[in-house]
């Protein structure tokens, strides 16, 4: 007989678990058997004993047949899907989904909320006036088939197992830990039914790895999961050290994607996108296709305004503003040497465009925009940010969160490069 103690003492003496006791224990914890003191008890012995291979394929198989599977064949065209590990200003989804459909691929974006530091891409399309992101799965097909691209929640029916052991996992630190992530990840996506799975693995202060060689590492266990359930994964490790672009909040981050799309854009958004783009593409059998030139023709704007009709959403409707705006200014004449993804994200949050507990409302207007950024020259007294909020009692909490997170000196910088590693 297998009980949750037993499951607990094995990973936390640093022994294996077996398939048995694998399944067993999802199975109970989704039905609510297992309580969650113990799945607290044993993501933690995870999370400091580690996973092999096999558990975490089980671990992965488990969740992912705690809840129902899409079936998307009945949209008759290939469906690929990115996922991104959690970033600062990473807004990519909101010009990428529309993009890639611009080729008649299918791209099902089943998404998130922001939690902590990292911003969530439903809060972000919630900003626009009008937006559901409430579809059920039959209006997801419908909108693949007639759209190319739809953006929207999860529903509670896919990887229910996942949906409670992160929310667990988020209030006991126990998020950063490879088998966890890379099993959460996969189980949804492979529950999703796409034919194949691009994933942008961030890598730096503003991601949950820190260091390259943990987030190859995470990325190869990903790929290994995506091709033992026969879906083609790939990956491409990305720099979040620095923020993406120069927004951080929800409808900032949207008016900044409105610009990539309309042709312009900073040049880490437009980059970014266009390289998971052709990732995509070429998952979808299209390796010549050229994603950047349909960005900059006003293609995958048309299919933006579609997407964001067929959802209720205004495309035309002026974005919220927050009530209030507060400036940053540099001290001394010279070059931003360093901006720190971490510090923006969480001073963004404090700002209100994140969460602190799951379920609390974020303020669409909230954020910081970067006014200078690594590699800019600035002047004494000329503004670096801009925060925004409709709550003026938060700028100080934001500007704490900002002191040492961003450097001017005399020596020229460079923004480094986007794309750090590709594994497929
Ligand atoms: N995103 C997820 O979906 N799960 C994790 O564990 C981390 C990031």
């Amino acid at each position: 007989m297998i009980t949750a103690v037993d499951v607990i003492r094995t990973k936390r003496d640093g022994g294996e678990l077996s398939t048995a006791q694998i399944d067993w224990v999802i199975d109970n914890y989704t039905r609510g058997e297992v309580a969650d003191e113990q799945m607290s008890a044993l993501a933690m012995a995870i999370f400091l004993n580690g996973a092999g291979p096999r558990e975490i394929a089980d671990w992965t198989a488990a969740m992912i047949r705690s809840g129902i599977t899409l079936d998307l064949s009945e949209v008759g065209k290939r469906c690929v899907d990115k996922h991104s590990t959690g970033g600062v200003g990473d807004k990519i989804t909101l010009p990428l989904a529309p993009l890639v459909a611009v080729f008649d691929v299918a791209v099902p974006q089943l998404s998130g909320r922001g939690l902590g530091h990292t911003g969530g891409t439903l809060d972000k399309l919630e900003s626009i006036p009008g937006f559901d992101v409430n579809l059920s799965e039959a209006g997801v097909v419908k909108q693949l088939k007639e759209v190319g691209a739809v953006v929207c929640a999860a529903t509670g029916d896919l990887a229910p197992a996942d949906k409670k052991l992160y929310a667990l996992r988020d209030t006991t630190s126990t998020v950063e830990s490879i088998p966890l992530i890379a099993s959460s990840i996969m189980s949804k996506k492979i529950a999703e039914g796409a034919d194949a799975i691009v994933l942008d693995v961030k890598v730096g202060s503003g991601a949950f790895m820190k260091r390259l060689d943990q987030a190859r590492e995470l990325a190869e266990t990903m790929v290994r999961l995506g091709a033992d359930h026969g879906v083609d994964t790939r990956a491409l490790l990305t720099d979040m050290s620095v923020p993406l672009g120069r927004t951080a909040g929800n409808a900032l981050e949207v008016r900044e994607s409105v610009e990539v799309l309309a042709g312009g854009g900073p040049a880490d958004v437009v980059e970014l996108t266009v390289a998971l783009a052709a990732e995509m593409l070429a998952a979808a059998g299209q390796p010549d296709a050229d994603p950047a030139a349909a960005l900059a023709d006003g293609r995958a704007m048309d299919a933006w305004r579609k997407m964001i009709t067929a959802q209720g959403g205004d495309v035309d409707a002026a974005l919220p503003v927050a009530a209030e705006t507060e400036e940053i200014t540099a001290e001394s004449d010279g070059v931003v040497t360093g901006m720190d993804a971490y510090a923006v994200g969480v001073a963004a949050w404090r700002l209100g465009a994140g969460r602190a507990r799951q379920g609390q409302p974020v303020q669409a207007g909230a954020g910081v925009e970067i006014l200078k950024t690594v590699g800019d020259p600035v002047k004494a007294g000329e503004p670096v940010f801009r925060l925004h909020t409709d709550t003026p009692e938060r700028f100080e909490a934001a500007k704490e969160s900002l002191v040492g997170g961003w450097h001017v000196g005399a020596e020229s910088a460079e923004r480094g490069p986007i794309v750090l590693d590709r594994l497929s």
